[in-house]
């Protein structure tokens, strides 16, 4: 949400009749942005990456974000997505961030280091938007399920298009752990997995998901679905599964989507 200066005299962003929003994705390993064209859902303008400072602090990626929206010469709307439950702008959780964050208003902290009219969301709700506008879930009715595999597992529930927030299903407990911490593609990279092993893993835990939600289509992203074809005909689900089309800029286009439709308010 707007509040304060507007940063009037920095906007180099040739507007153009098309509807457009600023669009950051905000991870534990970096931190990129572009405007995005709403029409298309698409980025308008090179993506600009920088990584995730360490500490992951409010204060350092407040600042690195600034300079991101300053570099592209952006003010107006802008959507950013974080790795943790958003209740109305507020990070209740920090799975792998900063544990900092937990109670930090971070469209307050975002909107006073960019002076952006900022909309705050999770990351995997913003990928799960994009790719019900947009991408594979595009004109799925009935109840569709989005995991993202990365750092951790992020969960988008949507019913007919609309999003259900926060829903967190990469912390089911399974096995007796939390399924992240097995099924995630960082412990697949840890524990140095192959693809077939991996799947396994990854069979079980979306077997869980199935038996708990019966959904219509399951949408797998995150870095791994560019590898789709090495595990996601593997998994054996009653389930259809399609790997998320919009890959590295989900998140980006869900961000802006999310701050032009003002999702939070
Ligand atoms: C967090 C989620 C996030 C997911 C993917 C999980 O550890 O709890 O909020 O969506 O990681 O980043």
């Amino acid at each position: 949400m707007l509040s304060g200066a507007t940063g009037e005299g920095r906007d180099q962003v040739p507007r153009t009749s098309r509807s457009t929003a600023f669009g950051v994705d905000i991870g534990g390993s970096g931190i990129k942005g572009a405007v995005v064209d709403l029409e298309k859902g698409d980025l308008a303008t090179e993506r600009i990456k920088y990584l995730t400072p360490n500490p992951s602090s409010p204060r350092l990626v407040a600042e690195v974000v600034a300079r991101l929206v300053e570099q592209a010469g952006w003010t107006g709307e802008l959507g950013a997505t974080f790795p943790a439950v958003i209740q109305h702008g507020v990070a209740k959780t920090a799975a792998n961030v900063d544990k900092s964050w937990i109670g930090t208003d971070v469209d307050k902290v975002l909107t006073d280091s960019t002076h952006c009219d900022v909309t705050v969301l999770n990351d995997a709700d913003a990928a799960g938007i994009a790719e019900a506008r947009f991408g594979a879930a595009k004109d799925v009715d009935g109840v569709v399920i989005l995991l993202t595999f990365g750092t951790g597992i992020g969960s988008a529930l949507l019913l007919d298009g609309q999003l259900v927030p926060n829903t967190e299903l990469g912390h089911l407990e399974l096995d007796g752990h939390d399924a992240e911490t097995k099924a995630s593609s960082a412990a697949k990279d840890n524990e140095g997995l192959s693809y077939k092993h991996w799947a396994k893993r990854v069979q079980r835990y979306l077997r869980h998901v199935e038996n708990l939600f019966t959904p219509d289509l399951f949408v797998v992203g995150g870095g791994v679905s560019r590898n789709a074809e090495k595990w996601v005909p593997l998994l054996e689900l009653n389930t259809p599964v399609k790997p998320a089309q919009l890959l590295n800029n989900a998140g980006i286009v869900g961000a802006a989507m999310a701050a032009h439709e003002k999702f939070t308010e």
